[in-house]
């Protein structure tokens, strides 16, 4: 995909990692809208990127999720992509995890990003893009993490799926699982306590290794835990 005037909604873009995203995006060309929950950061944000169209909405929200799709359509002119970075996480053994916070991290982490991607689909061209913030807990399931790594494991899954349906469309269905990014959220978790954490990883490739697969139409973006850098396939 040609990143210069593709028309694309961030959603998350009040995260760091969705936040720098949307930023590298409008740095490359992209007309961006944003979506998020905080009113005030996606002001501040979308002023700092000319303008961005922008709309409020939580992700466990179907309806709010639907409608800043349509915002971004309206405000866009159409859209040509996708990136979901929205997310929670929560720490603790699998035994003890609490109902309720098991239930907000799959609405968060699967069935939000699900429900803005089938509300999006219709409008992408053949051709188009969707990319999903998962994590490498999907590949490897983490103590104290076992519904955060469930969570992420279903999306890819649905990713893996979805990518193969989409085909004959082209759409490129880009599956990004990250290790560990100083970013907060792990302090800013639903539940329980960190455990100890390798040091975090470059910001910055991450963001250049997702721009990298929009323009390749890639598949993932993973870590090559032998080279201990990020790959795009
Ligand atoms: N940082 C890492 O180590 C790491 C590693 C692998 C994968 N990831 C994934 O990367 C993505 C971005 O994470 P990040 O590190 O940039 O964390 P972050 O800064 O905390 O961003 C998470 C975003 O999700 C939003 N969010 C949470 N609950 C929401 C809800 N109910 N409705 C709407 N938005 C909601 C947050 O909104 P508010 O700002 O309003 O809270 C924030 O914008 C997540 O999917 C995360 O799982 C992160």
């Amino acid at each position: 995909m040609e990143l210069a005037g593709a028309r694309v909604l961030v959603a998350g873009a009040t995260g760091v990692l969705g936040g720098e995203l949307a930023r590298a995006l409008h740095g490359a060309g992209a007309r961006v809208a944003l979506t998020g929950r905080d009113g005030a950061a996606l002001r501040t944000l979308a002023g700092d990127l000319g303008g961005a169209p922008a709309a409020v909405a939580d992700a466990v929200d179907v309806g709010a999720v639907r409608g800043a799709v349509e915002s971004a359509v309206a405000g866009l002119g159409g859209l040509d992509a996708v990136v979901v970075a929205w997310g929670v996480v929560a720490f603790g053994p699998a035994a003890d995890a609490d109902d309720a916070v098991t239930e907000e991290l799959f609405a968060v982490n699967t069935l939000g990003p699900m429900s803005l991607v089938r509300a999006a689909l219709p409008h992408l061209p053949d051709g188009g893009a969707v990319v999903l913030l998962s994590a490498i807990v999907a590949d490897a399931p983490t103590l104290d993490m076992a519904e955060y790594s469930a969570s992420k494991a279903a999306l890819s899954a649905w990713a893996g799926v979805l990518r193969r349906e989409l085909r004959r469309r082209a759409i490129t269905v880009l599956d990004v699982r990250p290790p560990h990014i100083d970013t907060g959220l792990v302090h800013r978790a639903l539940a329980g306590e960190p455990p100890r954490l390798p040091p975090g990883h470059d910001r910055a490739e991450l963001v250049a290794a997702v721009l990298d697969g929009l323009r390749a139409g890639g598949r993932e973006v993973v870590l090559d835990q032998r080279e201990g850098r990020l790959v795009r396939r």
